[in-house]
């Protein structure tokens, strides 16, 4: 096999740096927010994964069934000779898509990416162990402001799989979409993920599991503050709430102080004060209609070629071309 390539374009140095910066607007904000990248860190990573497999999170296995079903299609259409994945984590699911472009396309490389080094590292090795013809040349940047930096070459598709989208507001998506359109050449393809509006008995549920796996994935971008930023939360102290906001259709995370807290963050010197209640919002998970995509696709510069939609209408995968 040959061996992945990993660039590193977000070191240690640099994630600290940034968390530093947003954790002093976050938690001197009102209401209180933090970044959803900062749940990644190893123990973050695993956590998601054990999401994946949760009875009630439907999107991982609702979108490998589509991918499954679809990747075919999307393989004799596409003609790309490189892969780029945002936010790949695992890559469990790519592969599906890599076996496809790979027997049934000229497809060279494999290009995954995430902010995660550690998800990162392990994800390449497997890639490049189980498909011995392909190069794997992965990247750890974060993906909203490192686009330009990804490898050129090839006719390129990128992917952006897992709802991910969803995890940033309207105006976020118009400028991370804008920047994948400027990075591509006209008739190259971006193959995008998202999770479509249902019921909240549906959605909620995979927000706030039984086994309480999504709560410990929630707090636990509180257990990174406190080791990268020597903070003193509890997280225990900290309940996991998950709400459906219908007017922006979006599924929002809090960590709620269940006491009052006072809590200091040692390598910014400040004391952050929780009143009992007090709420931090720490991700959205936005859930799409199709049209809306269309048209959030079409203002980036790209134009719908063809969106699958799982039996039940809960996941969509759109193949769209940069204009
Ligand atoms: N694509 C995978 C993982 C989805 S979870 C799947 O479909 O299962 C979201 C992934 O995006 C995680 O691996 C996380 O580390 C990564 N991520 C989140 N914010 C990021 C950012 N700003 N830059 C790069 N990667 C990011
Ligand atoms: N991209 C995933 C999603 O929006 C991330 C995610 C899944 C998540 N479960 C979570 C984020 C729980 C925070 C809390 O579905």
């Amino acid at each position: 096999m040959t061996q992945p390539i990993v660039e590193v374009h977000l070191t240690d140095a640099d994630l600290t740096e940034a968390l530093r910066t947003d954790a002093r607007s976050g938690l001197t904000a009102s209401p209180k927010w933090l970044p959803p990248k900062w749940f990644y860190d190893a123990r973050g990573s695993d956590l998601f994964e054990q999401i994946t497999a949760l009875p009630e999170y439907y999107p991982t296995r609702t979108e490998r069934a589509l991918l499954e079903s679809v990747a075919g299609a999307i393989a004799r259409t596409a003609k790309a000779e490189v892969l780029v994945e945002l936010g790949s984590g695992s890559a469990a699911k790519t592969r599906i898509l890599l076996n496809a472009l790979t027997s049934e396309g000229p497809l060279k490389t494999y290009v995954p990416q995430d902010v995660s080094a550690t998800a990162l590292r392990a994800s390449a090795a497997e890639v490049a162990a189980e498909f011995p013809g392909l190069a794997v040349h992965g990247v750890v940047s974060d993906f909203t402001d490192t686009l330009g930096t990804l490898p050129r070459g090839g006719r390129r598709m990128i992917a952006f799989l897992g709802g991910t989208i969803g995890n940033m507001v309207h105006d976020e998506r118009a400028e991370f979409l804008t920047g994948i359109h400027d990075v591509l050449e006209p008739g190259e393809q971006l193959l995008l993920g998202a999770g479509l509006v249902l019921e909240p008995d549906i959605m909620v549920p995979a927000y706030d599991d039984a086994a309480g796996i999504t709560a410990e994935f929630n707090r636990n971008v509180l257990r990174v503050l406190n080791s990268r930023l020597r903070a003193d939360f509890d997280p225990e102290s900290f309940r996991h709430i998950a709400h459906w906001d219908p007017d922006n259709e979006w599924i929002e995370m809090r960590l709620e102080a269940t006491r009052d807290m006072s809590v200091t963050v040692a390598d910014l010197g400040f004391t952050a004060r929780f009143a009992r209640g007090e709420q931090i919002r720490t991700e959205i998970s936005a859930k799409f209609r199709l049209p809306g995509l269309d048209s959030e696709l079409r203002g980036a510069g790209f134009v719908t070629e063809h969106a699958w939609t799982d039996p039940d209408d809960r996941f969509a995968l759109v193949l769209a071309a940069r204009v």
